[in-house]
Parts: C-alpha cells; structure tokens; sequence
C-alpha cells in the first residue's frame, strides 16, 4: 500500500454535458458523467492516477481482459441532501470488497489512499450530476481491468483501475417477478461466487434471459450441487418474510456478501424483527406461499435498494405474493434511504461525507 502524498492529475472537459441529460426520466446506467478516474498497474506498481473526461479507452485485441476475463467491479452510490452535501454509504466496505475479489482474480489490490482521493476528487468534480431528492443518485463504478497484450492463460502485469459515474433514479422498472433456478448455476464452492468478478455476471445472461421469455425479470439462484437452497438473486441478495421472521441465506463463497444485505440485517434487528440468517429451503417457501405464511420477498442491493418480488415459479407452480399494507420491504427502503439521503439518525456511522 502507498503512503506517499497523492498527487491526481486532473484534466477537465471544455464543456460538461449536463445539459443534455434528462434527470426525470433515466434508464439505468446508460448515462455517464463528464470524467472518470483511471490509475495504471505497471512494472509492479500503482501509478499516478488521473482523472480525465469521460472517453473511450484504447486497449489491444490481445489484453487478458478480453479472453480470460481477469476483471472485477464495485457498485456504490453518492447521495445529495437538502443542503447540497454530499454523502456515500459505507465506502469502506465496498474498498474492502473490490481488493477481496482482486485477491481471488490474482489481480494486485489498489491502495486505500489512492481509492478514497481518487473517489472523492471525482465526486467533488461532479456534483453537479448528483441530484437531490429521494430516489435520486450517481452511481459509480469503479472497476479493474487486465490490459497486459498477452494471451497465454496467466495473470496479467498490467492493469487499469478506472472509476465512471452514472446518474441514476430505479434499476427495475415495474413489477419484479422471479424464477427459481433448478437447472443453471451462479456458484460453487470453491469458485468465484462472492467476488464481484464481471464473469459472475455475464454468465447469468443466457439463463436470465430464458427467463425473460417466460415472464420473469430475475432468477433466484439456487446451491449448485442440490438446487434446493435458495441462495441469491445474482443482482441483488435476498431475503423471505415468512410470518413475522426474516429469512436470508449466509454468506458463503456462492453468495456476494451484500452491503445492503448486512445493513438490512442490522435494521432489522434494530426494529427487534427475528432475524434467521440460515439455509433456506425452496421447500418450505413452497410450503409457507400454500398455506398463506410467506407475506414477503425482496431484493436488496446497491442499485435496486430494496425491490419487492410480486411472485415466483418453481417446478411450474407459479405463486403470487399478497400486497402487504405494512411491509418489510418499504420499512427498510424508507429507513435505509433515510439513512444515505441524511435525513435521520445514522447511529451505525454508515454515512460517509464526501
Ligand atoms: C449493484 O447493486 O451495484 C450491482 O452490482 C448490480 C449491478 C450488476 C447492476
């Protein structure tokens, strides 16, 4: 890890595109604004990192990224309040994670120091793009790529950690419906499940999209060997109210370890809610929707906060799940946000000032 000053090159754009974006009506991650970070990994060490317009990179055909996929990824968000500050929630552990899936994808750990000035010189630049308002946020990516022009199958010398922003209001538009998994597998023991390696990601599309075809938004992935624990939902981790008790599957190395996931445990221990962190069985999910005990599922993530599931299918039987006047889900999301918008309390010290 460096302990040397940090001195961030910084070239801004001649004119910010702000103006052509349309804040009331944006689709998830298809904006990005004015600049971005980039630090290069060479000859055995960070360099000087940059922050330069928002611009195409030039990488060869040959980087390792684009055969062995040697890349990993974060999600985090910055949040505006009332009096124009601005706020990140819980960075630290979003740091910590991004080096613990670098470890795993023998990539080398990018230094705190250069995370956290390089985030907050960023930020700071582009707070114009960060609305206020409930529902409104930048999300920001930061991200490790292998660039070494090599294609032998082994680690790469060289390295770009790069971080884009991207407006953002909802990630699911409408109603989420799921599908159990009983024939794809996200994970296994021994792999790379809890790292947010790209590969985790892009090896959901196919079977997410055969389950586009038949009505469903996400898939809930079960354990690889048995497919009858229901671990995760790939973009977000995932939590069952079965009477008054919370139910969600611990983490593991199939299971992304959610910092959304470890807060809404915590709110709800806070609201003494009985929280069962265990194996949860499709099984007895099955049996809890038919005798009208399951009264929630939902998601929880960086980019879908907290998103209610509206029904599932298992084994073609299709369940709906009834509207809850007072549910888990909207609880969580209302003291969650409460907490990153800086509205309430922040009594775990999740807030971060920017
Ligand atoms: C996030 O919630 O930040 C995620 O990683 C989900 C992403 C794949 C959009």
């Amino acid at each position: 890890m460096s302990d040397l000053p940090i001195d961030i090159k910084i070239s801004k754009v001649s004119k910010s595109k702000i103006d052509q974006v349309d804040f009331n009506n944006l689709t998830f991650g298809k904006v990005f604004t004015d600049h971005m970070f980039v630090c290069d990994f060479k000859d055995g060490a960070w360099q000087t990192p940059e922050i330069i317009p928002y611009q195409p990179l030039t990488i060869a055909p040959s980087a390792r990224v684009f055969h062995y996929g040697q890349a990993v990824f974060e999600g985090m968000k910055a949040f505006k309040d009332t009096n124009d500050e601005i706020w990140m929630f819980r960075p630290e552990d979003n740091f910590h994670r991004i080096n613990k899936s670098s470890h795993r994808m023998a990539i080398p750990e990018f230094p705190k120091d250069y995370f956290f000035e390089g985030l907050t010189t960023l930020l700071q630049l582009e707070k114009d793009w960060i609305k206020k308002g409930k529902g409104n946020s930048l999300y920001i990516r930061p991200f490790v790529i292998a660039t070494e022009e090599a294609i032998s199958a082994s680690p790469s010398n060289s390295y770009k950690f790069i971080i884009i922003c991207s407006p953002a209001q909802s990630y699911y538009a409408g109603e989420v419906k799921v599908l159990f998994a009983e024939e794809y597998s996200r994970a296994a023991d021994g792999g790379v499940g809890y790292a947010k390696a790209a590969g985790n990601y892009g090896a959901q599309f196919y079977p997410t999209s055969l389950a586009h075809a038949k009505g469903y938004q996400q898939i809930i992935w079960t354990d690889a060997s048995t497919h009858e624990y229901l671990e995760e939902a790939g973009t977000m981790n995932i939590f069952f109210r079965v009477g008054d008790a919370l139910l969600t599957a611990p983490t593991n190395d199939r299971i992304l370890d959610g910092i959304t996931r470890k807060s809404v445990i915590q709110l709800a221990k806070d609201n003494g809610i009985a929280v069962e962190v265990r194996r949860v069985k499709v099984s007895e999910i099955k049996e809890a929707a038919r005798k009208g005990d399951l009264k929630e599922i939902f998601g929880a993530g960086t980019a879908a906060v907290i998103n209610p599931i509206a029904g599932f299918e298992h084994g073609g039987e299709k369940f709906d799940l009834p509207k809850q006047e007072h549910s888990y889900a909207s609880l969580f999301k209302e003291q969650l946000t409460n907490i990153q918008y800086n509205i309430s309390e922040d009594p775990h010290g999740w807030r971060y000032k920017v």
